[in-house]
């Protein structure tokens, strides 16, 4: 009786043993960025058009993650660089026509289909703006990793889009939906126009989502 209890007990402190250098070994070997990649791009197989590439980070993804890392953000004077370059790149609607219509922004901003494995190539992307921001009242399903986009144009008073009063917001959300990065570095938002997911005439459609007094946004 007692031998086995004093056996059990040691079986016990063997496997706590045994559980505590496991644990201090997997904290030891923290992966290095090249491991973690690694497993990334052999957990997922390319299917249709979706390569795996989609899995490499541009150089400043790869610095906002090393930042979010550390648990720190960008150097103020760094992100401020950053942004500025981005912004001196935006290509501005040649025409200076930034609004289309806004019946077919709210699809756009409701297609959650495109660039997926089971899409065709060359069918037009959706945007799926839902997914991440609240936009017209009549839609009651929307993510909230965005801010509302509930009166858009109104709350930032445009009246007349085509105005030069309202040149200064028009300039803004075009340059925000085309490359977020130019206003935010480490914005979470896809850049639409930059990565080719929307062309300029969605662009425009959707920016006519938000910024058209016509459209229910801004009701
Ligand atoms: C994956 C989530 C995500 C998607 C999809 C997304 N956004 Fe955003 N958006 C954000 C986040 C997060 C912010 C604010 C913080 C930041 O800069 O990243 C933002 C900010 C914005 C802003 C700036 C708001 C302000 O008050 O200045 C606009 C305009 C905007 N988004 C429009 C759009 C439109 C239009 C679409 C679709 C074409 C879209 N977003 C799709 C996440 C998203």
């Amino acid at each position: 009786m007692a031998l086995t209890i004093l056996l059990k007990n040691r079986m016990a402190i063997a496997c706590y043993v045994v559980v505590v250098t496991v644990f201090i070994a997997a904290c030891a070997s923290t992966p290095s960025d090249a491991d973690v990649a690694s497993a990334l791009k052999t957990s997922f197989a390319e299917r249709g058009i979706a390569k795996l590439d989609r899995l490499d980070q541009s150089s400043l993804q790869n610095l906002c993650s090393k930042v979010a890392e550390s648990g720190k953000e960008l150097e103020p004077a760094v992100r401020e660089k950053i942004e500025h370059n981005l912004l001196a790149a935006i290509p501005y609607p040649q025409d200076g026509k930034y609004l289309g219509d806004w019946r077919e922004g709210e699809k756009i901003a409701q297609n959650g289909r495109g660039l997926q494995f089971s899409d065709l190539a060359g069918v037009p992307n959706g945007a799926n703006c839902y997914a991440c921001h609240q936009i017209t009242p009549q839609e009651i399903s929307y993510g909230n990793q965005g801010p509302s986009l509930l009166k858009y144009g109104k709350i930032r008073g445009v009246v007349d889009p085509l105005g030069k009063e309202a040149e200064p917001i028009v300039k803004y959300t075009w340059a925000r939906i085309w490359n977020t990065h130019s206003m935010n570095a480490c914005s979470g938002m896809p850049r639409f126009g930059e990565a080719g997911i929307l062309t300029p005439a969605q662009i425009k459609d959707v920016m006519a989502l938000l910024l058209d007094p016509a459209s229910p946004v801004n009701k």
